[in-house]
């Protein structure tokens, strides 16, 4: 996940940590020993720990990697964050909670329905049991461009959607708040500068559902729909989802961090982006 910064946070140095040491990273696998040992070697004083499987069908049928990944991993480096004594911002899920009861508090008792969500909720645990003075962030369904167009599953899933020439099944049924990328890294910086530390939500404002968002791509973009399938019912897949996980914000908003700009206006400011990249 990254995105635009507009903090005056002052940061000297930062490292961005890969598995794969894309350019500009530094190569290291957070699942194996060697991975970890590289980054206790290195010098920081603050992580923001994001990396993760957030694909709840591949954690659901994987679970041990998933666990490897999203749990270990972060107990490794909150234990680390413990011994430097530096600040740790991990960044967590709306799905953490069952999706039964929205919206949903920063103190309201997480329930996940899938194995994501189950080990989210043990990674923040481990950091805030191991770093008393840690952030933990949860965000839901995100958007940008900051990786690329066809790192974005929102944006290039829907236009290519758009674009098939067979009909493509969209559901109309679980509730989403798409959230853009450069805002919830507004979000961190702003939290970092605060030295907020428990647990905070970080959500877009508008609730919509996939078939929805397609719908708005068509008219923004000027695409036809006629391609796509209308599902009144979410197919059945390998992890279950929670209906509606939305996150209320209030206590981000209560410290003066803005209300994100509306989801159909953040695309259209995002659509010659877009385009070029497309
Ligand atoms: N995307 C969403 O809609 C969404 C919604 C709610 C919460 N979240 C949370 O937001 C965070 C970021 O999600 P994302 O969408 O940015 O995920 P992503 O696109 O899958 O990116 C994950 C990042 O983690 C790195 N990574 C993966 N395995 C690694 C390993 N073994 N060692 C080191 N780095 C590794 C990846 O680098 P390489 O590619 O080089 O491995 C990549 O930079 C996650 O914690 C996720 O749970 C995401």
């Amino acid at each position: 996940m990254s995105g635009s910064r507009e903090s005056s946070l002052r940061i000297s140095q930062t490292t961005r940590v890969s598995s794969r040491g894309n350019s500009g990273f530094l190569a290291a696998d957070i699942t194996s020993e060697n991975g970890i040992l590289k980054l206790c070697s290195s010098d920081w004083d603050t992580i923001i720990h994001s990396a993760a499987w957030r694909s709840p069908d591949q954690c659901e049928k994987d679970k041990s990697a998933a666990y490897r990944l999203n749990v270990w991993a972060t107990e490794q480096l909150a234990s680390e964050a413990r011994k430097r004594n530096a600040q740790m911002l991990y960044i967590s899920t709306d799905y953490v909670f069952s999706g039964t009861n929205p919206p949903y508090r920063e103190d309201d008792t997480p329930s996940p329905v899938n194995y994501y969500g189950e080990t989210k909720l043990m990674a923040e645990k481990a950091v805030l049991s191991l770093c008393r003075n840690a952030t933990i962030l949860r965000i839901p369904l995100l958007y940008g461009l900051a990786a690329g167009l066809q790192k974005s599953d929102l944006l290039y899933g829907t236009l290519k959607a758009l674009d098939s020439d067979k009909p493509w099944p969209m559901e109309d049924s679980i509730v989403r708040y798409p959230t853009y990328t450069g805002d919830v890294a507004n979000a961190v910086f702003f939290l970092l500068e605060k030295n907020a530390s428990g647990i905070f939500h970080f959500s877009g404002q508008n609730k919509t559902t996939r078939y929805k968002i397609t719908a708005a791509f068509a008219e923004i973009f000027g695409k036809s729909m006629k391609n796509i399938v209308h599902l009144a019912k979410a197919p059945e897949t390998e992890a279950r989802r929670p209906h509606d996980s939305h996150l209320s914000m209030d206590k981000l908003l209560s410290l003066g961090f803005p209300v994100p700009m509306p989801f159909e206006e953040r695309i259209k400011s995002l659509k010659g982006e877009i385009l070029k990249e497309l």
